[in-house]
């Protein structure tokens, strides 16, 4: 059986004496369940000092495709680790649209997170529009094919993906458990017809407004391997029940 996994994914949100609490409230109550918190650059290293030695891990939500040199405002895939990260969020459609990350750039970014020993979190998605013009699959197949082009399917042995419809977003309307479900096969078929092993075993994320009340129906999809969870991963009780429900 596949494990599940859910991540946080805290955007540009806490500080310190918030993610203290946050921190201290999640550490016993997921005890000996995995999971992970993707913080704001600035808060690994309380990340690191709060969760070392427990079923948590942590890790950032970007990283620079550079691996140093006069790249102002960007932070290596080494700095990452020498904070304990193991995971590190790539493409979410929040880089892609209000950064203009391309395919290219993201395809970049994962073989770098790879190549440092980092585990990427490749986001896909459609937007509203894509989806309503039917083009859902033509556009997680592109944002996929540009990965498994640069950095070959056995890659994704050593990665997660996210799927997060871009409408569903910190918006509130969650994808139904049956459109995330046919995405999520479409996803997984996709790479079986390259490699079915890697397939088998790759860890299929839902993310897109995912809340304790509706983690259950979810997670039991049989493609839907966790989530990836933006503002109810900054609630104690919600981000606790959402990983309790995928460790059912
Ligand atoms: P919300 O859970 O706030 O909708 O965010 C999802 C997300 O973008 C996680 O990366």
């Amino acid at each position: 059986m596949r494990k599940k996994l859910v991540a946080g994914n805290w955007k540009m949100n806490g500080s310190l004496a918030e993610n203290a609490a946050l921190l201290a409230a999640i550490k016993p109550a997921l005890a000996g369940i995995e999971a992970v918190v993707c913080v704001p650059f600035p808060y690994l290293a309380q990340a690191q000092a709060s969760l070392a030695g427990s079923s948590i891990a942590w890790g950032a939500q970007n990283l620079s495709e550079q691996d140093k040199g006069a790249f102002t405002g960007e932070v290596s895939a080494a700095m990452l680790l020498d904070f304990g990260s193991k995971y590190v969020i790539v493409g979410h459609s929040e880089r892609r649209s209000l950064y203009g990350e391309s395919d290219a750039l993201v395809a970049s970014k994962y073989m770098v997170a790879q190549a440092a020993g980092l585990i990427p979190i490749l986001c896909v998605g459609e937007s509203l529009q894509e989806r309503e013009s039917g083009v859902t699959e033509a556009v997680v197949a592109r944002q996929l094919d540009a990965v498994i082009d640069a950095a070959g399917v056995g890659s994704l042995a050593n990665a997660v993906v996210a799927y997060e419809p871009v409408w569903a977003i910190g918006t509130g309307k969650t994808a139904s458990p049956e459109q995330a479900q046919a995405v999520h096969a479409f996803i997984r078929g996709k790479i079986a017809a390259l490699d079915s092993g890697v397939a088998n075993h790759l860890v299929i994320q839902y993310g897109g407004s995912v809340k304790a009340s509706n983690a259950a129906e979810l997670m039991a999809q049989p493609d839907i391997d966790g989530g990836l969870i933006g503002g109810a991963s900054l609630v104690a009780e919600e981000f606790v029940a959402i990983c309790r429900a995928a460790a059912k």
